[in-house]
């Protein structure tokens, strides 16, 4: 992987940095020279990646709508480090159902990751963060779409962008800057899972790629290092932003 160091000497959270898109940016920052604190609810998962990613990362199993996680998170980043510069709050899931099939659970289990989770881990990392620290929240494409079926995940992911408005407001006096990554269609575990069988999967992968300009799904280290570029120097007047990443799908 070539790199160039854009991260050396930084210490970053990345929620949900077990599989996929949070995965592939724990190995591109812990490239960058980062030291990353990973999380994610299944501790199996959670050791195989701390193993891959080597020395400079550190595995703490937890769930980002328990707040009671994300204090024993902080705690131990306290502990080990005293200081977080970089917050990737990337954890979420995605349940598609059309309007009149929404259920309770469905939309409690949703908000609570998507939104719950991205509020108070962002909150509850504030007391670690030093002046001039870099913010940056997952959202995606679909939370300025209306594809039909996913109302509740993509009203969490319009949500998401709406915090790092107004977070950036918040947090302006500590020139904390926080940024809004929007993904397009990313090749991950989460994006499978979201069809039944691999024949569903498959067809509703194509389906996608139809309304992608560039004509292929996105690869989750095209996403990590868009998050370098948010989390590193070379984006420091880039703040409240949304940064598309999504080979045309959201933009034509
Ligand atoms: N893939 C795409 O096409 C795409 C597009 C736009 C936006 N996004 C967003 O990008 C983020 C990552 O997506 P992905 O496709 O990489 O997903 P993924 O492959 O399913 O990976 C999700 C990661 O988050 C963790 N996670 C899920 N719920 C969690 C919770 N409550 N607490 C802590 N960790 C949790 C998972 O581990 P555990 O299950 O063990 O907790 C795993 O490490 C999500 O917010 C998603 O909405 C994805």
């Amino acid at each position: 992987m070539a790199t160039s160091q854009k991260l050396t000497g930084k210490i970053a959270l990345i929620t949900g940095g077990t599989a996929g898109i949070g995965l592939a940016t724990a190995q591109r920052f812990v490239a960058e020279g980062a030291y990353v604190f990973i999380t994610g609810r299944r501790q199996a998962e959670l050791d195989a990646a701390v193993q891959q990613l080597g020395n400079q990362a550190f595995g703490v199993q937890g769930d980002v709508s328990s707040l009671a996680d994300l204090d024993r998170v902080m705690a131990t980043i306290k502990e080990q480090k005293g200081r977080l510069d970089v917050v990737f709050a990337n954890a979420g899931i995605a349940e598609f159902l059309p309007v009149d099939a929404i259920t309770e659970d469905h939309y409690d289990r949703q908000f609570d990751i998507n939104v719950k989770g991205i509020v108070f881990t962002v909150q509850k990392a504030l007391p670690l963060l030093p002046n001039g620290a870099a913010i940056i929240v997952m959202s995606s494409i679909v939370g300025s779409k209306g594809f039909g079926g996913d109302s509740i995940y993509s009203a969490t992911k319009a949500a998401i962008r709406s915090l790092a408005r107004t977070w950036t407001s918040d947090l302006k006096a500590r020139k904390i800057r926080v940024n809004a990554i929007s993904p397009g269609p990313i090749e991950t575990p989460g994006l499978n899972s979201l069809a039944g069988t691999p024949e569903q999967a498959a067809q509703f992968k194509a389906q996608m790629v139809r309304g992608v300009p560039l004509g292929r799904l996105g690869e989750a280290d095209e996403i990590a290092k868009a998050v370098v570029f948010l989390a590193s120097n070379d984006s420091s007047y880039v703040t409240g932003a949304e940064l598309f990443v999504d080979g045309g799908m959201a933009q034509v």
